[in-house]
């Protein structure tokens, strides 16, 4: 992999590097037009808004899960947000219908709560419902969506229920994670399966996001041959795919410092000037052990040093299990976090006050560029 010359990088920091970004970005509108789908930024993955001009330049918009997603895509990517949440809040609902093109509900109870606005909108957005055929290829039962029980998406019993909403447009299904286009593709049959007899009344169907398009062994031809047959068997609808993550797959990095080497009982741990729980939380929740620049995951005879690696909160949890590199630590060395773009930055907080990385992008013509350094009053501020 083609990495920035990260010795010329602050710590901590996020940073996007623009050249694979645009790999991805073009490698996903070509297939858009190749398949003839619509393929939106899913922002609960990424929604640094500073490159929302380049983005809308090659895909199709956005979508957002709240109002303040859909106001970000508006205002930022100068668009109408396909919307989804699992409830609206009412007193939101009003601005929803203006800053959306698509709004799916989660329910059949909400949609005809919601009736008076999608007929008195209409055609201002076009209404959706989403639905839940039971297939996920997920095993995590954290991100299944069609785990039992499931709170998301109608299930096939109440397909009674979905013939007799009045203004339905679309469907929209999210039941993949990280997955390839076999899986779209039981979920495609599933779709047809439990939901075919809706089908020829509708315009768009969205098939969500988990199409990780962009990783190097994913069979962008066999994408393409399934989305193209699905519009063949069914030529009244506009194909919608929203990913997030394979947007920013492996475009940037968490850079970080050791601060200081702990031992106990022989268990050495490099403390960092990054947190886990708080800058990587799905390497805890997920849970997965990030890739680390020139180090290994695994023991091998060419890494011999190992350490643990902990967060520079006080969560006993704050920390991963060993890591391997070829000379030992240095306090004030730097490691670098790979593929660290999508649900990061989304979802960091600052507990215990911890500095939140400085986020900036990097390019071969441009070097390292800052965009948000963060300091003090963004910790204090966000309580009043
Ligand atoms: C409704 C919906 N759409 C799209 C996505 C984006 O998924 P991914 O980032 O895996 O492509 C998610 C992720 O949770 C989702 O819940």
């Amino acid at each position: 992999m083609d990495v920035p010359n990260f010795h010329s990088i602050p710590s901590p920091a996020f940073v996007l590097d623009m050249d694979r970004f645009m790999k991805n970005l073009s490698l996903m509108k070509d297939i858009q037009q190749n398949a003839n789908v619509d393929i939106i930024l899913a922002l609960k993955g990424f929604s640094l808004w500073h490159v929302f001009p380049l983005v809308k330049n090659y895909l199709a918009g956005a979508t957002a899960s709240s109002l303040h997603e859909a106001l970000l895509i508006f205002n930022e990517m100068g668009t109408k947000a396909h919307t989804y949440s699992p409830a609206y809040i009412p007193s939101d609902f009003d601005k929803i219908a203006k800053y959306s093109s698509h709004v799916t509900f989660n329910s059949c109870a909400e949609f005809i709560r919601y009736l008076p606005f999608i007929s008195s909108y209409n055609p201002l957005f076009s209404a959706g419902i989403r639905v839940n055929p039971g297939y996920s290829p997920v095993d995590v039962a954290l991100y299944n969506p069609a785990s039992p029980g499931s709170r998301l998406g109608v299930t096939p019993d109440k397909l009674r229920e979905l013939r007799q909403l009045p203004c339905l447009e679309g469907l929209h299904i999210h039941t993949l994670c990280e997955s390839d286009s076999h899986h779209l593709e039981k979920l495609m049959a599933a779709v047809d399966l439990y939901f075919g007899e809706l089908l020829p009344s509708l315009k768009w169907i969205n098939f969500g996001g988990g199409h990780l398009m962009t990783k190097s062994n994913y069979d962008i031809q066999h994408l393409i041959y399934i989305l193209k047959k699905f519009k063949e068997n069914h030529p009244n609808l506009k194909i919608i795919l929203e990913p997030g993550s394979a947007v920013v797959w492996e475009t940037g990095e968490l850079v970080s410092t050791v601060l200081d080497i702990v031992d106990n009982n022989g268990i050495k741990t490099a403390i960092l000037d990054v947190s886990f729980t708080a800058h990587m939380p799905d390497t805890l929740e997920m849970p997965y052990k990030p890739k680390i620049l020139n180090a290994s995951n695994i023991e091998l005879t060419e890494y011999p040093f190992s350490y643990r690696l902990g967060g520079v909160s006080c969560l006993a949890g704050d920390f991963m299990e060993e890591y391997y590199f070829s000379a030992p630590l240095q306090i004030g060395q730097k490691l670098v976090f790979l593929d660290m773009m999508h649900y990061t930055m989304v979802k960091t907080t600052q507990f215990n006050g911890v500095a939140h990385p400085e986020i900036g992008y990097w390019s071969k013509k441009e070097g390292y560029k800052c965009w948000k350094k963060f300091d003090y009053l963004d910790f204090r501020n966000r309580l009043g």
